[in-house]
Parts: structure tokens; sequence; C-alpha cells
């Protein structure tokens, strides 16, 4: 087919025109998908950003030069320690239990990113991570949202976010897996945008072949944006939600719909809560929630210092030490002015190896360090100082933040399986079994989602010796 006249000229007009690179040659159906990627492409927008792609371009002060500012976040609750906290997270759990028992809940899991640290080429929930089972990350999360709702006896529609590259996959295998244990029609499906990379040097977005713009996901950020184009923010609305449990697909130990955060939440009446967990050490890749200027942010650690990482305070202890979960709460009204004041996410650039058809046709594949493109991302937490009241909650790290990230090392899938075990453990020995040293013992959502109901259901002195699935 011809290129339409109107995509010519829009291309000329943004000088553009390499996108067209070998259409005669194109079969039909190509030549098709590369004129709807063209048509979803914001050309305006990829100006305004690959302006922003250095600091120097950057009309905003820069989150290093804020991050001088940074003190440890406020209003903050630390984890219990003493009877009256105790009292306080218990009282909390009673509220987040009767919220979800009337219904009010519902969770989102961020499922977009391309995993690309883990080496793992299909989406990340699909990686085995059970101990013994070998279920996945999005089994073991999905176990956790049935049992949860199971034992309010109310629903928790499970919105999951999806991308260009996880959407059909993840679509897929939750069918051929009979919804992993959940109805139908209680996981809700929503895909964020794609953006185009632009070239290193000139404002020239990339082919990644003939016939097809590299692309990568807009970020979690991209959230809010996805929410509302599909009509899922304003259906979770009529159907009653007011607040939405947050998480990513990388940590199967987060308390999917944690009753005590979500009560804390909704003791302070925050519009956004932050689940947060003591840094292992200063130079650890995690964002940290920081109050700048009265504000509560969340600060990149590609953002920081060395020294600002290691700075103390003046009783010796880390000063930037509440390492982001990534675990949060929003109400859901409060998503819902934003998207109504047409609030825009800032968005971050990252300077990438992205492989692309130069001038010449060639296709460049650069090597791991030879970054030829700027890739552009929204983050979710960039909402945070809009909200009237960001409330900070400390997690307790060995039990709720256990993330694969990498392929070995530290937050591997060997050190979450490790982790895995060591809870099940704890909570088996904590009713008096006795789980032989060398046994794994692994226990799914649906058996058990605390120590209290494992309690309830292994007697005392129950023997444990070889490797089993409860
Ligand atoms: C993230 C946080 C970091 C935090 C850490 C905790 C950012 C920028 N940083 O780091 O502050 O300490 O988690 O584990 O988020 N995703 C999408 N769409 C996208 C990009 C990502 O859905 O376009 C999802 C991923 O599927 C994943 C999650 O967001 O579930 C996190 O993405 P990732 O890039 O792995 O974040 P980290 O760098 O690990």
């Amino acid at each position: 087919m011809q290129v339409p006249t109107a995509v010519r000229e829009q291309l000329a007009n943004h000088s553009q025109e390499h996108l067209l690179y070998g259409w005669d040659t194109l079969p039909d159906a190509d030549q098709q998908v590369l004129l709807d990627q063209i048509a979803e492409v914001d050309f305006d927008l990829m100006r305004q950003l690959f302006a922003l792609r250095s600091d120097k371009h950057a009309a905003k002060e820069s989150a290093a030069t804020r991050a001088d500012r940074a003190e440890p976040p406020s209003p903050l609750v630390r984890l219990p320690d003493s009877p009256e906290d105790r009292r306080r997270w218990q009282t909390a759990d009673q509220a987040g239990t009767e919220l979800l028992q009337q219904g009010k809940v519902a969770c989102i899991l961020v499922a977009g990113g391309q995993g690309a640290r883990l080496g793992f080429d299909p989406p990340k929930g699909m990686f085995p991570i059970g101990p013994v089972s070998e279920r996945t990350l999005f089994d073991w999360l999905c176990g956790q949202v049935a049992a949860r709702a199971n034992r309010a006896g109310a629903e928790i529609p499970y919105l999951i976010m999806t991308s260009e590259a996880t959407d059909a996959d993840t679509k897929r295998y939750f069918r051929e897996r009979d919804f992993l244990g959940l109805d139908a029609d209680q996981v809700y499906f929503f895909r964020q945008r794609s953006l185009p990379a632009v070239d290193d040097k000139h404002p020239r977005l990339l082919l990644d072949r003939p016939g097809r713009l590299s692309t990568s996901p807009d970020g979690h950020g991209g959230m809010l944006h996805a929410l509302h184009t599909s009509g899922l923010l304003e259906q979770m609305a009529d159907q009653g939600i007011e607040h939405f449990y947050y998480h990513q697909v990388d940590n199967p130990t987060a308390i999917v719909c944690d009753p005590a955060f979500l009560g804390l939440h909704l003791q302070y009446n925050a519009d956004v809560t932050t689940k947060v967990v003591a840094k292992a050490f200063p130079k650890e890749k995690m964002g940290v929630v920081t109050s700048i200027d009265g504000c509560c942010e969340i600060t990149e650690y590609s953002d920081l210092s060395d020294a600002q990482m290691a700075a103390t305070l003046p009783d010796g202890t880390l000063k930037l030490w509440a390492g982001n979960t990534a675990i949060h709460v929003f109400r859901l009204g409060f998503l819902q002015s934003l998207v109504d004041r047409r609030i825009e996410l800032p968005f971050h650039v990252a300077h990438k190896p992205v492989p692309f058809l130069n001038a010449q046709g060639q296709r460049i594949e650069p090597g791991p360090t030879e970054n030829t493109a700027h890739k552009f991302e929204q983050f979710i937490f960039d909402v945070l100082p809009d909200a009237a009241v960001a409330l900070v909650v400390e997690g307790d790290r060995a039990r709720e933040f256990n993330p694969v990230k990498n392929k070995d090392g530290n937050d591997s899938p060997e050190t979450c399986r490790s982790a895995l075990l060591r809870i099940h453990r704890e909570w088996l020995t904590a009713t008096g079994a006795d789980v032989h040293e060398a046994a794994r013992v692994e226990i799914s959502p649906g058996f058990a989602l605390d120590a209290e109901e494992v309690a309830r259901k292994i007697p005392a002195g129950e023997k444990f010796t070889g490797n089993v699935v409860l």
C-alpha cells in the first residue's frame, strides 16, 4: 500500500521520515503495524522529552541537588516496639480487616517491566520461585489475593498492569492456568503505553528493524494514565472500591493486602501510604523515602552521591535509611483527583544500549555499556508530593522484602527461595512443630498466610523430615 499522505506529512514536519525505511519491501501486515505504531506516537511530547535528556537541559532543580536537603520521612510509623505500639497495630489490623470485609479494596500489580537484570525472557511473573513447588511469582501473588479475599469473605479485584512486551504472554499464561485460583472476572488486565526510544544525539526516533519502532514501556507511573484510559479507575469507583493496595511482581513475600498497613493508612486519612524497610547497607540499590522541604518524596539511588547515601544522623544511624519497598496504598479519590487535574508525572531519562537500524539500514547491536538511546519513564511514586497526607510505615525487612531482581548475588532467586523457606520454618517452629535441619517445607498461600493460621492447622509437635509443600 501507499503511505497515507497525512502520515508522510506528519513525519516530514517532525523530521522523522527515516521511520519509513524499507516501506516498499514490507509485507502489508507489517506496513499496517508500523502505521499503527506511528499513530500512537505523540511527536510533540517526544521532542520535549528529548530536550530533557540531560540535566543541562532540565528546567527544574536536579534530584541530586534536592537530595542535599533530604531528611528522614514523616509522618512515620515504625515497627511496634512497646505494648502500646502493639495495641495500635492491632487496632489498625482490625480496621484494615473491616475495610477488606466491606469489599472496598482492590489490588494493583505492576507487571509491565522487562526484567532485563534477571536474564529471563518471558514476563517476570512467570519465573518459578517456589523453593519446593517451583510455583511462579504470579502463582504466589494470586494465591495470596485469593486467600485474603477468602478470609475477608469479600471479593478483591486484582488489576494487573501489562505492557506491549508482557501483555499477550501474561494473558495467555493466566488463561492456561485457569487464573491461578482466582475467578476470571476478578482479574482485570490493563496495558500501559509504550514510548519510542530516541537516538542518543539527535531527536530521531529509532527503528528496531524495518517497519518496527523501538519502544519500551512508559514506566510504572504510566499506571495512572492506563488506569484512566482503560476506564478501570471509574469502574472500580462504581464498584465501591476506595483504596488500592499496590505492589510489584518481583516480591513474593510482600504481605498482599496487609490489613495492618491498610488500617494505618485509614487511621491517618492518608492519600498514599508507603512501606519502607531499613536499607541493608548505605549503597544498597533502593530508592529512599525522604522528606524534602516538608514534602514526602522518593529519591532513586542513581540520583544520590556516595556521600549522600552514607550521611548519618547525630546518633550515628543512617540518615536516608528508609528504603522504598515499592508497596503502597493509594486512595482511589486521590488518584482520581490527579487525573481530573490533568497532573502529568515527570519523565525520568535513562541512557541505554538499544539496538537500532542506522541510516544505511544496518542493524547496530551496541555492547552492554555503549549507550545509544534515551528511554523515558514515569515513576508512580512521583505522586507523593501531591498527597495532602503521605504516610510512611516501616515493615519487617526479613519477612516482607525479598525481591527477585538479579540473576545471582543479592536479591536473586536463591536469596528469595531461602527467605521463603526461612519464613515458613519460623511459622512452623513457632507452633512447636519439629522441622529437621535439612527439611525444605514450603507453605502455599492457600494453606496459610501467617504463623497464626499455621498454628490453627498444624498440631504442635508435628515432625517434618523431608521436602514438602503444604
Ligand atoms: C524499584 C524502585 C526502587 C525500590 C525497588 C524495590 C523504581 C524506579 N525504583 O526499583 O525505588 O527501592 O523497586 O524493589 O521503581 N514496571 C512496570 N512497567 C514499567 C517499568 C516497571 O510495570 O514500565 C514494574 C516491573 O514489572 C516491576 C516494578 O515495576 O514489577 C519495578 O520495576 P524495576 O525496574 O525492576 O524497579 P527497580 O529498579 O528494582
